[in-house]
């Protein structure tokens, strides 16, 4: 049985900002479209194929995430992908999400930007018209590619920029620092995109990393960004710009050893803007729901702090400030109307 907890959490309105539509890419999918696409894999099935899920740090999580990638050929793949990902966060009541794109990880394979952009953007349109949600899109440079390569997609990019609300970076960080990019970012800020970055967790030069997020990219959130605990001028200049960190507990406990979730509640009772979400779902088994309810239950954490990290994920997004508002007023309703619930059931 449920929960009153679990309860709780489904029921309130939340917004993801940290999930990478490529690594919402399910066994059962993958092997549909491979099929489509009259491609082998090499898994007699689902179950063999999620047995081969074998990670256990960033390096090695992402060569299977990079595997996987190559039965999306067509325009209607990445409809399909982007269309499953926006049905199933929906039915966890998440609301709003901005979610990232890797289009290099396709370029490089062959399969146009136009291709890529052309089936996510479908699926948004129609994922918003069938589910309710509404998204926006990030787009990721791979760090282990050169800075010419990122500057060669932001211009590729250029004339979609409506399309797209921000940058970021992801993929191995090791030895592939933020300042490498700084021309990139440079130009995307100028271009009027958001800026944030990977720092991913437990990396060689976590810390420093993180200061050249903030003082040589001038980022508009930190994703991770768990490290900064490490460095107490870090934290009070991160709460100063009111930046938000986009923390993956399930991914965590996947590549960094355990969810991380006396980090967050540390983070939490310093007032840092931390928010929950699910990274790579298909992969680090977990959407919204259950990344909150792990970390709820690892460390206890009451209903207010539950609420806490959902208002965040409004208050960190990049949402125009209008639609922020009525989207915490809806978390307040949600939470009152859950509350008025149990009142009633309890006078019973
Ligand atoms: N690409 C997809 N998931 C990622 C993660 N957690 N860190 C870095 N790059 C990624
Ligand atoms: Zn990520």
């Amino acid at each position: 049985m449920k929960s009153d907890m679990q309860r709780f959490i489904e029921h309130l309105p939340k917004a993801e900002l940290h999930m990478h539509i490529e690594g919402s890419l399910e066994p059962e999918l993958k092997f549909r479209l491979a099929e489509r696409n009259g491609l082998e894999l090499p898994y007699e099935d689902v179950s063999a194929m999620r047995r081969a899920y074998q990670f256990d740090d960033l390096p090695s999580f992402l060569a299977v995430y990079y595997e996987g990638m190559s039965v999306l050929l067509e325009e209607e793949d990445f409809y399909d992908l982007a269309l499953a990902y926006l049905r199933k966060t929906a039915s966890q009541n998440v609301v709003y999400a901005e979610f990232f794109f890797d289009p290099q990880a396709h370029t490089s394979r062959g399969v146009s930007f136009d291709t890529v952009i052309g089936g996510i953007r479908r699926a948004q349109v129609d994922g918003e018209r069938e589910y309710g949600i509404r998204t926006n899109l990030i787009m990721c440079f791979l760090r282990d590619m050169t800075a010419e390569s990122a500057m060669e997609t932001l211009e590729i990019a250029l004339p979609y920029k409506d399309l797209i609300l921000g940058v970021g970076l992801d993929s191995d960080e090791r030895n592939n620092p933020p300042l490498k990019f700084r021309e990139v970012f440079e130009r995307a800020g100028s271009e009027g995109f958001l800026l944030t970055m990977h720092c991913d967790v437990d990396q060689q030069d976590s810390v420093s990393h993180l200061w050249q997020c903030m003082n040589e990219i001038s980022v508009n959130r930190i994703d991770h960004g768990v490290n900064s605990l490490e460095d107490e001028r870090l934290c009070d200049e991160i709460i100063a710009r009111d930046l938000g960190l986009t923390v993956c507990p399930i991914s965590n406990g996947y590549v960094a050893g355990g969810l991380k979730s006396a980090e967050i509640t540390a983070m939490l009772e310093k007032g840092m803007k931390v928010t929950i979400n699910s990274d790579d779902p298909a992969y680090f088994p977990g959407y919204m729901n259950e990344n909150l309810t792990a970390v709820q239950e690892e460390a206890a954490l009451s209903k207010d702090q539950v609420l806490q990290l959902v208002r965040n994920g409004f208050s960190a997004s990049w949402l125009p400030a209008e639609d922020k508002e009525r989207y915490l007023r809806r978390v307040t309703e949600s939470w009152q109307s859950n509350t008025d619930t149990r009142e009633q059931a309890d006078e019973k």
